[in-house]
């Protein structure tokens, strides 16, 4: 039976990761971006999730990739992260971001999801910001609650679809994205990493490994997994 990964962003970080690890694990992969992704053997949908119509578009191209009666693992990883707060978030920019980060997933999971058989998964790429928040994040932050709920919503609505789903709650991550949010500061990622209980930051492989354990274990069917090394508590 044929295998397929569909992931969003993994034209970097932790999408690039789990598409090496889900090439390595025999499947296809998918990956939905902008831009390419480095995976040699990965197959390339070029799109913006920023609108209906790129979201709509790439569901179509990746649907393609998917053999009738094949198991799929849906992996919604691309994100927008802005630098905001309450006191100047602008709805433009929340609307920007949830279009990337909540409205895309919709689009690609009522579209894909009819293609999906028994055995396939959603498994959703959440943040520790999807359960608390921080100052400065303020767009961000709603979105990754607005995914916890989606994930919760997904798993009711899937009922006896044998399609399970998941939230996978990443800690401070080595990729683009933490390093753009920090502007650049190498010290501050440094400190940043030495805030959980091993000293370091998590890598985009080990994330990489807990999606593809996630899609592997139907058991968790609904879970919220932290993926953060243990984080400290201040
Ligand atoms: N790094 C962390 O510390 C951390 C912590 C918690 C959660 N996370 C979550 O982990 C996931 C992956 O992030 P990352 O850290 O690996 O960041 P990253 O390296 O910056 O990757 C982000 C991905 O999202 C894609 N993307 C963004 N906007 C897009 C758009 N409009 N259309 C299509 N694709 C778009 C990017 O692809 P293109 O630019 O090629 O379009 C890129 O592949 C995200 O959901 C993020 O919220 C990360």
């Amino acid at each position: 039976m044929s295998k397929t990964a569909i992931i969003s962003g993994a034209s970097s970080g932790i999408g690039a990761a789990t598409a090496r690890k889900f090439i390595e694990l025999g499947y296809s992969v998918v990956n939905i971006a902008r831009r390419e992704s480095p995976v040699d053997g990965v197959i390339n949908v070029g799109a913006d999730l920023s609108t209906e119509e790129g979201a709509s578009y790439a569901a179509a191209q990746a649907a393609e990739n998917i053999s009738p009666g094949g198991t799929v693992a849906l992996v919604h990883n691309a994100s927008l992260m802005l630098k905001d707060s309450v006191h100047d978030c602008s709805n433009v920019d929340l609307m920007r971001v949830l279009a990337v980060n909540v409205g895309a997933v919709n689009t690609l999971n009522r579209e894909l999801l009819p293609c999906m058989s028994a055995g396939s998964s959603v498994i959703y790429v959440g943040s520790t910001l999807s359960e608390k928040a921080v100052a400065g994040a303020h767009s961000y932050v709603i979105s990754k609650h607005a995914q916890l709920g989606q994930m919760r919503a997904t798993c009711q609505d899937l009922m006896g679809s044998q399609i399970h789903t998941a939230m996978i709650c990443p800690g401070f991550t080595d990729t683009e994205m933490l390093k753009q949010h920090l502007g650049g500061d190498a010290e501050l990622m440094h400190e940043i990493g030495s805030q959980n209980g091993f000293g370091r930051l998590v890598t985009p492989e080990e994330i990489a490994g807990a999606i593809t354990w996630a899609h592997q274990s139907p058991v968790i069917n609904g879970s919220v997994i932290h993926a953060n090394l243990g984080q400290i508590e201040r």
